[in-house]
């Protein structure tokens, strides 16, 4: 007996102590993982924060994911401490730590794109969706790494060098904006910022086993982002869950109407101020009647593109169980080579937005002030010889270079938009479907050394402003490079200011198959140190694959 009560006392003894000493669990963690922690007194702001960035800190080196960490990240967690400590814990992002891809103007850490001519450019005005993240008290932890400029899908930099895949590192996280899928994969932070021109929101998230969303445009103004188009950009949250999605699209929206970003007047008055994760659990997948873009799957079998199709194939088969109606849509018009190839408008549309953003004088620090000087810049590498800082590989931004909002061949492609979207429309209407579903790459995110990120169907939202959540929908067969396998996602398209509705189907179907599963050596525990200040990472620049010659001279 006299025994048994010791051996009570001890084990709640070293509980009490456990208790106290444990550092807060960063892997897989959530907006309300983080805010349990903090309000039932487990952690302060400073552990949580610290137990992160100990983790960017041990294994930065395997993804290469992250650009440069924020030297206040912990100054503000303290500030955050005080705040908890005075009962005054406030905003739906108190003290959660957020990654930012860097193309995000922020003050206290340059804006970069990836760049090297842009390694010191220090926009002194924040973004208004990072004004946004701080009001809603989220701890902005570092900027993520991305395909430079956001002009490919590959995710390799002149400054961050190549992110690589965590799941496979023979692999591309996708991209562009890859630096914050791999990060975010990897409990580098709770959840990340992306930016999609053509993909960008949603091929890091198919790559990752992650969500996101690419809101209807308007919703979020884009001002302070580096832009490259006004017909394709938008920016938004990427994160391991649907509700970290609603909760993070809930704040960067709030920012509303904003003069300098003229889609931002397309807002209907019902949906301004809404609370996207208050309805997730509404609703079943019962009903629900979804279209299938058969033109948006390779049905040509391989070893890229076979794991896609089942994964989609199995994915497809547990809706129908579950009382969703699939309705295939053949339309020949839905080729996404096809639009890519007559409609983008990029190369007309970017050099006036970059020089517009690069001539602010709000914008401080060394810096080239146009495009043109920017593809002219060279700099030194490790031996003294000289490179152009961006490889002229793509044929649009060489167009970019000298065509204009001007040319005639642009109006005439605005009006093939304006009639892609009203067929898209019309497909909704005349097959009463309530969003359209199909894989957001036909096959596995392409090898680290590949040219391009090739079979991606972003390009139909991206054209049309229509809004996609992307959910994880399946793996490939385990492999030796890929330990669980490959991860593999599913676009879901609605109608424009349908974001609500999406995210709830969305969340539906993830609660339905529990899809993601974390990389496997991001499982392990990293130990916290007791940081004095925040650590620094360098970026790993050695190792720019071949297929993406810095220029030549
Ligand atoms: C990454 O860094 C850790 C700790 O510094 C080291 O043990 C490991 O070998 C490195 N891994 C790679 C792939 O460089
Ligand atoms: C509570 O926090 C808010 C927002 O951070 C701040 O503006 C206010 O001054 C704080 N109030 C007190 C009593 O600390
Ligand atoms: C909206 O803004 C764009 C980019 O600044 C500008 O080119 C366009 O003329 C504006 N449209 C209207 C109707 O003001
Ligand atoms: C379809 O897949 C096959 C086999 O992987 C590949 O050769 C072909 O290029 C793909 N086609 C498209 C349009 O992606
Ligand atoms: C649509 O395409 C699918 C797959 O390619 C095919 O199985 C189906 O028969 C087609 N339906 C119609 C009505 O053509
Ligand atoms: C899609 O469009 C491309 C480029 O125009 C063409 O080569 C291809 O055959 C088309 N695919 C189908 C299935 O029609
Ligand atoms: C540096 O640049 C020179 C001139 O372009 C080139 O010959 C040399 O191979 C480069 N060295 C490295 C280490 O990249
Ligand atoms: C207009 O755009 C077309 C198609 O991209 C391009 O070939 C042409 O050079 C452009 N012309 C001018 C004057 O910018
Ligand atoms: C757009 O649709 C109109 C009316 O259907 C047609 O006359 C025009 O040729 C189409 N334009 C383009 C660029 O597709």
């Amino acid at each position: 007996m006299v025994l048994f009560s010791k051996f009570i006392v001890a084990t709640l003894f070293t509980r009490a102590i456990k208790a106290q000493i444990m550092p807060f669990d960063a892997r897989e963690a959530t907006v309300d993982s983080v805010h349990h922690a903090l309000y039932s007194g487990l952690s302060t702001c400073r552990e949580v924060v610290s137990s992160f960035l100990a983790r960017i800190e041990a294994h930065n080196n395997l993804t290469n994911a992250i650009i440069t960490l924020n030297p206040k990240a912990l100054t503000v967690a303290d500030e955050l401490d005080e705040q908890l400590a005075t009962g005054n814990a406030t905003g739906p992002l108190f003290c959660v730590p957020i990654l930012l891809k860097d193309n995000y103007d922020t003050v206290d850490m340059p804006t970069t794109g990836g760049n090297l001519a842009l390694a010191k450019s220090q926009p002194t005005e924040d973004a208004p969706s990072v004004v946004a993240f701080k009001k809603a008290g989220a701890v902005i932890l570092g900027k993520a790494n991305l395909h430079e400029l956001a002009l490919e899908g590959i995710s390799v930099s002149s400054l961050g060098g190549q992110t690589i895949n965590p799941y496979d590192s023979t692999r591309t996280p996708g991209g562009s904006s890859g630096g914050t899928g791999a990060a975010v994969a990897s409990s580098f932070c709770v959840f990340g910022t992306g930016t999609d021109t053509v993909n960008s929101l949603r091929s890091p998230a198919s790559a990752n086993s992650l969500c996101s969303i690419r809101p209807t445009q308007g919703l979020i103004t884009r001002t302070g982002i580096i832009p490259i188009s006004y017909t394709h950009d938008v920016i938004g949250p990427i994160a391991r869950s649907i509700k970290d999605v609603a909760v993070a699209l809930t704040v960067m929206a709030s920012s509303g109407y904003d003069p300098a970003d003229n889609s931002t007047a397309r807002v209907p008055s019902t949906i301004r101020n809404v609370d996207y994760a208050a309805s997730l659990t509404t609703g079943s997948l019962k009903g629900l009647r979804l279209g299938v873009l058969n033109g948006f799957f390779n049905r040509t079998a391989s070893a890229e593109v076979t794991p896609v199709n089942n994964a989609m194939d199995t994915l497809m088969a547990r809706l129908e169980a579950e009382g969703v109606t699939l309705i295939p849509i053949n339309e020949t018009i839905y080729n996404a080579t096809a639009i890519q190839a007559a409609l983008d408008v990029q190369r007309f549309e970017y050099r006036e937005l970059f020089d517009q953003y690069i001539e602010r004088p709000s914008l401080a620090g060394e810096h080239p002030s146009t495009l043109n000087e920017l593809y002219s810049h060279k700099a030194t590498n490790g031996s003294g010889g000289e490179f152009l800082v961006i490889p002229s590989q793509y044929e649009y931004v060489n167009t970019a270079l000298i065509s204009s909002t001007s040319n005639a061949t642009y109006l005439q492609r605005q009006q093939g938009i304006r009639n892609l979207t009203l067929a898209l429309l019309n497909t909704f209407a005349s097959n009463e479907v309530d969003a359209i579903i199909y894989p957001e790459q036909k096959n596995l995110v392409v090898k680290i050394g590949s040219p391009s990120q090739s079979g991606r169907n972003g390009i139909l939202a991206a054209l049309t402003g229509t809004p996609v959540v992307t959910v994880p929908a399946g793996f490939s067969e385990p492999s030796d490079d890929a330990p669980i396998g490959v991860p593999i996602g599913m676009e879901i398209l609605g109608r424009p200011w349908d974001d609500e509705k999406l995210l709830g189907i969305g969340y539906k179907i993830e609660q339905l198959l529990k899809v993601r599963k974390s990389p496997k050596w991001a499982r392990d525990i990293v130990e916290v140190p007791a940081y004095d200040s925040v650590p620094t990472v360098t970026p790993d620049t050695s190792a720019i694959p071949s297929a993406y010659p810095l220029g030549t001279l």
